[in-house]
This record gives structure tokens, sequence and C-alpha cells, in this order.
């Protein structure tokens, strides 16, 4: 595995020798984990079936769920997926940006079966962060990116995190830093006639319908290849050693404590190790803190994390549904 180590506010990060080599693997049929503004990518060339079969390798992702497309435009988008009036509005207000969609798939798409798991539609995003569209547009490939960790740990928001995860499954790690936003992008179904929130992330809820001038309905189970199949049980993701406990109310002699805003919960002194993730209460602030505390009270060896209130609007949808995954049950 090598390192490519840039400064994305450096006007020449793009002419660096390790850019064509790069490109040189992905095109090879390699790995790259590449940072976007969400958390980093496990990349590969989605139109190659022999590349996306390693991602889920390296994942030791049980099944074969569908990976997202990573594209440099809305143009490049257009080649893969059917976007109607609904689709065009969102990629127009909110590409590039943490927005995944999901549309009929063309008949002439070249991303393979196994990037879309077989189904007739096709998830697809323009991120901001400029790495994923750099590659994307040089190799004139679109780049499927599952977030780059093992399947079920913590998404990865820094290199250091991908490497200790996946280093040998890679053949480059590209190192640009922190992700700002550090949650997943938020996916929309636009395939028939509801547009339907398959999973909260980066932007918010509130967002999108205003500029849908309707409401999103909730996933139906044949939109969601990886929902439980028993209503109401969620499928442990993103999760820690620790077990979580969510909106506590007391924490006790050597718990970790997740904190969120100004207010202490009672015995919050107590607790073995601490990360508030926004003392001002910032939603934007915590998501993007969130998976780093928790990789950082895990890291502390607590056997439990106690999670401050933290409210359910905004990006606070997608921070309270990482943290019910964490605290699911797990196999
Ligand atoms: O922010 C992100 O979205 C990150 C970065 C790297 O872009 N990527 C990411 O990918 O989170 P991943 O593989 O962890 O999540 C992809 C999810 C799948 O689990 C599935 O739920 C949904 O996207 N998905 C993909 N294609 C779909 C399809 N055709 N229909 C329904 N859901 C789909
Ligand atoms: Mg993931």
């Amino acid at each position: 595995m090598r390192t490519w180590t840039l400064d994305i506010a450096a006007p020449d990060w793009k002419e660096a020798p390790e850019a064509d080599a790069v490109c040189a693997a992905l095109m090879a049929g390699y790995l790259v984990a590449v940072p976007t503004e969400t958390v980093y990518g496990l990349a590969a060339d989605a139109t190659n079936g022999t590349a996306c079969a390693k991602i889920f390798a390296a994942k030791g992702r049980p099944q074969f769920n569908p990976l997202i497309s990573h594209v440099q435009t809305l143009d490049a988008a257009l080649e893969h997926g059917v976007f109607d009036e609904r689709a065009l509005a969102l990629a127009e207000a909110f590409w590039p940006g943490p927005l995944t969609l999901v549309v009929p798939k063309r008949p002439d798409s070249t991303i393979s079966d196994l990037a879309t798991a077989g189904l007739q539609t096709v998830a697809l995003r323009v991120p901001v962060g400029p790495v994923m569209r750099f590659l994307a547009e040089k190799t004139g490939r679109p780049l499927a990116a599952p977030s780059a960790n093992r399947s079920g740990k913590i998404s990865p928001t820094r290199a250091e995190d991908v490497v200790a995860d996946l280093g040998p499954s890679l053949s480059f790690v590209i190192d640009a830093g922190a992700c700002a936003v550090g949650i997943e992008s938020t996916i929309v179904g636009l395939v028939d006639g509801t547009p339907r929130l398959l999973r909260p992330g980066g932007l918010a809820r509130e967002d999108i319908e205003r500029v849908l001038g309707q409401s999103l309905q909730g996933a139906s189970p044949d939109m969601r290849p990886d929902a439980p199949a028993a209503p109401g049980m969620l499928t442990s993701h993103y999760a820690p050693d620790a077990a979580m406990i969510l909106n506590a109310s007391e924490v006790n002699t050597a718990d970790g404590l997740l904190s969120f805003g100004a207010d202490r919960l009672p015995g919050a002194d107590r607790a073995q190790a601490e990360f508030n993730l926004s003392p001002a209460g910032d939603l934007a602030e915590a998501a993007a803190n969130l998976f780093r505390a928790m990789r950082f009270l895990d890291a502390k060896g607590v056997r439990v994390i106690k999670v401050q209130f933290i409210p359910s609007f905004g990006l606070g949808e997608a921070i309270n549904d990482r943290l019910r995954r964490a605290a699911a049950p797990r196999d």
C-alpha cells in the first residue's frame, strides 16, 4: 500500500506524480481509499465487476449490497441513470454535495451489475470532496465506493482509520485530512411516484423537502436491500466494541461519555473518558465529530458508552440513526 498525502487547498495537487499512479491502479482494477466530504470511500472502477468484487471481499460484506457510484458532474450521472424532474431538481440544488440519488438505471449504463447488486436502479453521487470527482474525470470511469471500513465497523473520517482497518487490501490510500461532514450522504430514492428517504445523512431532510415541495416517505422494503427482515429491528452497524446506551440519564464511574451541548448529565464528572460532540450544541459540528468520538472512547477501553440526548431535527436525524445502529444488538 502506498500513501498519497495531499493538501486540497494547494493549487497543484492534481499535478502530483501520484495522480497518474492512482488512476493507473484504478484502471487496473485495484482498490484505492479516497477522501470525500462525508467519509473516506473504498473506491474501485464501477464498470469492472472483478474490481467491485474486491470491495465486498475487503469489507467482509456478507451480501452483495449495492454500492454508490461517484461521478464528476450531473452530465456524467445522466449517462447511467434516468432522472425525472424531481431528480434533476435535487441534483441541481445539492450537487456536488452529501446527497445520493437512487434512480432507474439506464439500460446502456456501463456500471457493472455487481455495483448495483443486479437491481434495475442505480445509486449516484457527485461529492464535494474534489479528489473523488478528479479521479472519476481523469479515469473516465464512475467510481464505486462504500465507506472504507470493514463491514459493521465505524466509518472512517481520517486516513489513519482506513489504514488501521483495511490497509493490506489497498493499493493506495489518499490522505487529505479529516472529512468536513463526517457522516455518510443522505440517500433519496426516486424510482416510483414517491420520493423516499432511504438513509438519513449529511444533507438534512428539511432541505430536500423544501426543494421537492413535498415530504419524503420512508423506505419501502424492496428499496432497502440492507434493511432488517423484521420491521422495527435494527441492523447493527457502525458499532464500537463498547456497548452503547442512548439518552442516558446518569453517568457512572468507568463509563465512557459521549456528551452534547453545555448541559451536564448527573455524574458526568465521574466518566472515565468523555468526548463532547459539540459543546455549543451545533448539530453539523456533532455530525463531523461523531465517528471520531466513537473511535476515541472505544480506544479508551471503556465497556459502556453513555450517550447524552441529541435532538432529531436537521443533521440530528442522521446522528441518531447512526447511534441507534451502534447501540443495536450485535450478532
Ligand atoms: O457518503 C457516502 O455515501 C459514502 C461515501 C464514500 O460517498 N458512501 C457510502 O456507501 O456510504 P455505502 O456502500 O456504505 O452505502 C451504500 C448504501 C447501500 O447500503 C444501500 O443501502 C444504498 O446505498 N444503495 C445503493 N444502491 C442502491 C439501490 N440501487 N437501491 C437502494 N439502495 C441503494
Ligand atoms: Mg458504510
